[in-house]
């Protein structure tokens, strides 16, 4: 044996390689001579060098940079004053002080996967419980609100805002030439660029689930709901200034703070509280309810408690755990339901798909991702697949199909009556009808606090000096329907008549 460490590396478990071999040395490839060359049969040396080649999985085409922890959510057994059994038979909603385990990852949505913390960009909110009926996923965003409302644009959108495809910067130029012919954005854009933009940290920042869900009851009747996480210490975000100062020193300064918030056993919490509307149309409304780029106003739907999330253990591997972790928005259980609304169905297309891609086909049966309850599927094979997949003990190996005579997964009984929503209506393609661009961007300009507002208009500012008069004009215009304060402010300070 030739080490060049002469063994002075500390103590733990000799080395092995992944078949379970010693390895005698790991400092020296076998070559012909100590000048080598390398022989080719070096069977430790190209399986470490080969499996490092392939560490990296496809990051996220969005939200690539995250952070993550593991937690509970803790049930009141009611929604407000009411039992929560009244709308939803969820289960993991139902008995006050019952606690569900789960995982939050938060992230930012355009740049890599190392990318600064810092920016201006929404946060992603992703929550996973592992509840007894199987997993619930919850894929929201600091931010109340989206920039479209149909999933057609979501390439487009998430297109304009990353790099140029040539100078590999995002560009405000190409960002606003899109954003000025999206109308339904301006609502989106007038959070985004106010100090709401840039969250302070993950454990001080609001989580929505921006889309109406469906809650379900016993009868199979149901409500539209939408989710609301709010921080127990308050919500807390980062003017520019803020947010440059911070980010000349680190870029990583929102995974550091959660990460030694829960080593030192400071866990963050957050209520969650929802608002709950009757499903419907609600024709006596200025927007419709299933819009994304829309807030039901609290003085109408109060935002009513239901349970809070703590978060208490840090990921022991942050690739298994925080990369490999996969949410999406079909990942509902019983008592809960899809809404009508159009981005959430483009949504719950998209994730799955992506995660088959980026994780592989077995992704749900890696432990992060498995729900917590018991399996029992005829999906097969595909790469990766390491489960035992007849996990019942009494269950027919041979049989992987279903019907079947012999003992194998069958259909479960309904233990409740199905949620049977009625639609109809001509298939086309078009927006929806009640559009009302501008009335809530106007509302929230309006409601900003006076420096708020100013650094709202600094921040547009600063972005649309960079394009041209035909796109700053057009912002100009969409932001004076909004409200004539708004769009005269930005229009001086771009130095327009
Ligand atoms: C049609 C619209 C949308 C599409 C097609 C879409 C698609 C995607 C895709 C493909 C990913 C990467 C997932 C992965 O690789 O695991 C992703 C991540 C994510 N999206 Fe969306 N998205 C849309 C809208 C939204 C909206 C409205 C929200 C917030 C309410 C949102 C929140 C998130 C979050 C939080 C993640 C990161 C999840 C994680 O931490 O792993 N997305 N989205």
């Amino acid at each position: 044996m030739s080490q060049s460490n002469d063994g002075q590396s500390g103590k733990g478990p000799s080395l092995t390689t992944r078949q379970g071999h010693p390895v005698y040395d790991n400092n020296n490839n076998r070559t012909v001579g100590d000048r080598g060359p390398t022989v080719l049969e070096n069977y430790h040396f190209l399986e470490k060098i080969s499996h490092f080649d392939r560490e990296r999985i496809p990051e996220r085409v969005v939200h690539a940079r995250g952070a993550g922890a593991h937690g509970y959510f803790e049930a009141y057994g009611t929604v407000g004053n009411e039992p929560i059994s009244r709308y939803t038979r969820a289960k993991l909603f139902q008995k006050k002080g019952e606690r569900t385990p789960m995982f939050a990852r938060f992230s930012s949505v355009i740049h890599g996967g190392h990318s600064p913390e810092t920016l201006r960009d929404p946060r992603g909110f992703a929550l996973k419980f592992y509840t007894e009926d199987g997993n619930w996923d919850l894929v929201g965003n600091n931010l109340q609100v989206f920039f479209i409302r149909d999933a057609m644009k979501f390439p487009d959108v998430v297109h304009a805002f990353k790099p140029d495809p040539v100078t590999n910067r995002q560009d405000a130029r190409r960002i606003f030439d899109f954003i000025s012919l999206t109308p339904a954005a301006m609502h989106m854009i007038t959070w985004l660029f106010s100090p709401w933009g840039i969250p302070a940290n993950y454990r001080e920042m609001r989580g929505s689930g921006v889309h109406a869900y469906k809650w379900v009851n016993a009868r199979g009747e149901a409500v539209l709901v939408k989710y609301h996480f709010i921080p127990k210490g308050g919500e807390r975000n980062l003017t520019q200034e803020q947010a440059q100062a911070i980010q000349a020193k680190d870029f990583n300064h929102a995974t550091g703070d959660l990460y030694d918030a829960i080593a030192r056993g400071d866990f963050p919490e957050w209520e969650l509280q929802v608002q709950i509307m009757e499903d419907g149309e609600h024709p006596e409304l200025d927007f419709d309810p299933l819009d994304a780029t829309k807030i039901w106003p609290p003085e109408q739907f109060p935002l009513r408690p239901v349970g809070r999330m703590v978060l208490d253990r840090n990921p022991t591997n942050y690739f298994a755990e925080v990369e490999q972790v996969a949410f999406g928005t079909g990942v509902l259980v019983d008592g809960m339901d899809f809404s009508d609304d159009k981005l959430l169905q483009g949504r719950t297309f998209s994730y799955s798909d992506t995660q088959r891609y980026r994780v592989g086909p077995n992704y749900l049966q890696l432990p992060i991702n498995r729900p917590r309850t018991r399996v029992s599927t005829n999906q097969r094979d595909g790469q990766m697949a390491f489960d035992n997949q007849n996990t019942e003990q009494d269950q027919n190996p041979h049989v992987n199909y279903e019907p079947s005579m012999h003992s194998a997964p069958r259909e479960a009984a309904r233990d409740y009556p199905g949620h049977h929503p009625k639609v109809s209506g001509e298939v086309i393609r078009k927006e929806i009808s009640r559009t009302n661009n501008y009335g809530q961007a106007g509302a929230r300009y309006r409601a900003f606090q006076p420096w708020e507002r100013d650094e709202l208009i600094k921040n547009l500012v600063g972005a649309l000096k960079q394009c041209d008069r035909a796109i700053q004009d057009r912002m100009v215009h969409h932001l004076t329907q909004c409200d004539a304060e708004y769009g005269k402010r930005v229009a001086q300070g771009l130095g327009l008549a």
